[in-house]
């Protein structure tokens, strides 16, 4: 097939999303297809449409001519003319079999790029522009779990419009978490002990966003359970070295411990695997997509997030998780690639 995948972009995550998309294109290439590495906000380097998806291809190559063009992001967001996506990448995603979506937070994970790919009838891996909002949404996504009876942490939404630094009028106590409805690698999420690192963390908040979760600290270890095609895979445990699982950590191999599978009783696996697969519904996730728990001392399990592209480098979480199943980091790309197609298979009818 010929396949492109989309990375980079405008938005906090452009680094982790390039070194996704060059490892999925790589990937995809090793299993034969004719995948090429493309900036949803660039483009113009691809001269020669006809020939855009070549035999051979070095997508390292590619990434660090991408990352060449950090230093113009600002200066091309300055033209108020200038549209999200680049030139060409429309043409290009249009000419492809399919686009593997490799981008990471704001547009590109929030739904609006889905949108703007299914009124262009271009064919994408993933969820779609519902779930992919929903999942994006902190606020909404408590909702909808909640109202699934998938267990999350107690809280609410705050904006500022309903600005109010009484939490006890909440049925809250401290510590609490404040963190941005729709941040992502943990920017944006503050641990406040007492009142006044609570204002300061909703301060700090309010800065970034107009929209802010508050929700109760659950003391305990962290997992995470993808789901492909509506199936669970292996749990994986995530222990920070550091009190905080922040951006750092996230993305410096060695300075969280992950196993999979976690150390985890039979029923406490099955359990957290089910409630990944009723969460991953709840939201209208479609075709993947990765769940992340809490669990306290007492076994209580609750879902704080879904996202709906998650990490794709062979270290990532479900890459990990796949791996502990047997199925390697290119027959994941693949699996992706299938399970995502079925979408666009002729839509089944009660006759
Ligand atoms: N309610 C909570 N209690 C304890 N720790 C939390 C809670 N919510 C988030 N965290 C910690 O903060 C990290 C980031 O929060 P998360 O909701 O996953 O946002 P992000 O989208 O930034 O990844 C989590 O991985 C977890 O370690
Ligand atoms: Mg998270």
């Amino acid at each position: 097939m010929n396949i492109v995948v989309l990375c980079g972009g405008v938005s906090t995550e452009r680094e982790i999303s390039i070194v996704s998309g060059t490892q999925v294109c790589m990937a995809l290439r090793e299993q034969g297809h004719r995948a090429i590495l493309l900036d949803v906000f660039f483009g113009d380097e691809y001269v020669n449409l006809m020939d855009a998806f070549p035999e051979d291809y070095d997508a390292e190559q590619a990434a660090a001519f991408i990352r060449q063009r950090d230093a113009q992001i600002n200066s091309a967001l300055a033209n108020p003319n200038r549209s999200f996506f680049g030139a060409n990448v429309t043409k290009l995603c249009k000419m492809a079999d399919i686009v593997f979506l490799a981008l990471h937070g704001e547009n590109g994970e929030n739904g609006k790029l889905q949108a703007a790919l299914d009124l262009r009838r271009i064919r994408y891996t993933g969820t779609g522009y519902i779930g992919s909002a929903l999942a994006m949404d902190k606020g909404l996504t408590k909702i909808m779990l909640k109202a699934a009876g998938v267990p999350v942490p107690n809280g609410f939404t705050m904006t500022l419009n309903d600005y109010d630094t009484d939490l006890t009028s909440r049925g809250l106590v401290y510590p609490v978490v404040v963190k941005v409805c729709c941040g992502g690698s943990s920017v944006g999420v503050y641990i406040a002990h007492n009142g006044q690192e609570y204002e300061k963390a909703l301060k700090d908040a309010f800065a970034i966003e107009n929209e802010v979760v508050v929700e109760e600290y659950i003391c305990g270890r962290e997992f995470s359970v993808g789901v492909i095609d509506g199936e669970a895979l292996p749990v994986i445990e995530i222990a920070p070295l550091d009190v905080f699982y922040d951006y750092r950590t996230k993305y410096t191999p060695g300075a969280a411990i992950e196993t999979c599978p976690a150390k985890l009783t039979g029923e406490e696996t099955r359990r957290m695997k089910q409630l990944a697969v009723e969460g991953y519904r709840a939201l209208c996730l479609d075709a993947y997509g990765r769940l992340d728990f809490l669990m306290d001392q007492d076994g209580n399990m609750y879902c704080i997030e879904a996202n709906t592209l998650p990490g794709m480098t062979p270290t990532s979480l479900m890459p990990q998780e796949a791996r502990a199943l047997g199925i390697s980091f290119p027959a994941l790309c693949e699996k992706l690639v299938e399970v995502s197609l079925k979408k666009y298979a002729k839509e089944k009818r009660l006759s």
